[in-house]
């Protein structure tokens, strides 16, 4: 994956400030507060921004779990994430980026969905008696 994505975001400190300011928005968002109720949200942030800068093509290790695994039993229907994914470009525009860049990193993330969002029937549900 090519360096420039990441450098044209605004590389570390940019994405660092993206993801606090994401969190602080969806902990005010009824739609998705909910999910982080109980999780350690230092934690969750020093992996998320792990994760997003090497989605962007930064060198940046990324040591947490698969989204898969990770986002298992949370529950993520396609509205939390749309309104995740709205609340980083909301945020990304707040720091300056531009809208073309901002595009190209929703395109990134988009590709994620099916790693996030619980396949539905799943949810509440118990499979091996349905
Ligand atoms: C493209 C979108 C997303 C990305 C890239 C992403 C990324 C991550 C990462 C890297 C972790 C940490 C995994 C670990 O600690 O091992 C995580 C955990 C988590 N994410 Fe997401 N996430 C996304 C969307 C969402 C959405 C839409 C929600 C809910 C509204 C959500 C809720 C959570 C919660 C609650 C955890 C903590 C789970 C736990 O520790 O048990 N995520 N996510």
């Amino acid at each position: 994956m090519d360096q420039s994505l990441y450098a044209a975001v605004g590389g570390r400190d940019v994405v660092a400030e993206a993801v606090r300011r994401l969190y602080d928005r969806m902990l005010t968002d009824p739609v998705v507060a909910g999910a982080f109720v109980d999780v350690d949200l230092r934690r969750l942030r020093g992996h998320m921004q792990a994760f997003l800068a090497g989605s962007l093509g930064g060198e940046v290790e990324y040591d947490g779990r698969d989204l898969r695994t990770a986002h298992a039993s949370v529950h993520i229907t396609d509205d939390m994430f749309d309104r995740t994914v709205s609340h980083l470009v909301d945020t990304l525009g707040a720091l300056g980026c531009e809208p073309d860049v901002t595009d190209e990193v929703v395109v990134r993330l988009a590709a994620l969905r099916d790693q996030v969002v619980t396949p539905i029937g799943t949810v509440g549900r118990d499979l091996g008696n349905a």
